[in-house]
């Protein structure tokens, strides 16, 4: 039977789907707690990775080869660099990728990752089709399919915001998503992010997300609960 590996960042991403989780039995592994059980019939892992790129591809790993999940969904919230995107707002990814990747001194765009074939890595299809039909049964809440940028940074500037829109052509940024995809994609994983806009990235973005994550981490995990239910 399929399994599904669902990953969050933070307590708030995942505490409304472990709320509504059943059969919930906790392994822990690395110092992260993974919860298998069921959720809209469907079985799965569920875990808290913790910030930034290194934590979400140590569990990203886990979920692959101890739990052997045949599909991973990463929720959460993100900023925006879409200006059309509001708080609250959902960004289903059609491909991740790494922008504090960058060793274009020597000659290799920014971004890519050197020596390696793929550093965009694209998102399952059926995920996403899944994930943004799932996504109209929520009203007054724009949905919007495109590429996820990920760092090691909270970034907190307008100029950066734009440099990261036109050079790399993000519809978000975040901290976790391109490193689930990265190792997703070397194992052979389907995957897909799905974020809700948290704040702009701009110079009000730390007071925005801290007023309006748990408002958007409870959006995509709704949207997960539904994307479940059409499966
Ligand atoms: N997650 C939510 N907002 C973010 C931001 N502005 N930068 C990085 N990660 C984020």
């Amino acid at each position: 039977k399929k399994v599904i590996g669902i990953i969050g960042a933070m307590d708030e991403e995942i505490a409304s789907l472990l709320n509504k989780m059943d059969q919930v039995r906790p392994h822990a592994c690395y110092g992260i707690r993974f919860y298998r059980g069921t959720l809209e019939g469907t079985s799965l892992v569920l875990c808290k990775s913790g910030v930034g790129k290194v934590n979400a591809a140590l569990c990203t790993q886990i979920l692959i080869d101890r739990f052997q999940v045949q599909a991973i969904i990463f929720t959460g919230v993100a900023g925006a660099l879409d200006s059309d995107l509001d708080i609250g707002d959902l960004v289903v990814s059609t491909e991740c990728q790494q922008h504090d990747v960058d060793a274009s001194v020597l000659g290799f765009p920014r971004g890519t990752i050197p020596f390696q074939e793929v550093s965009i890595f694209p998102a399952d299809p059926d995920l996403v089709r899944w994930a943004v039909d799932a996504g109209k049964s929520l009203n007054h809440v724009k949905i919007v399919p495109g590429k996820v940028l990920s760092g090691d940074q909270f970034i907190s500037d307008p100029a950066k915001v734009l440099e990261l829109r036109e050079q790399l052509k993000g519809a978000c940024v975040e901290m976790e998503g391109a490193a689930v995809a990265h190792v997703s994609w070397l194992a052979g994983v389907p995957y897909v992010v799905i974020r809700s806009i948290s704040d702009r990235a701009d110079h009000s973005a730390h007071v925005n997300f801290a007023e309006f994550t748990r408002l958007a981490a409870s959006r995509s995990s709704e949207m997960v609960c539904r994307l479940l239910a059409l499966r």
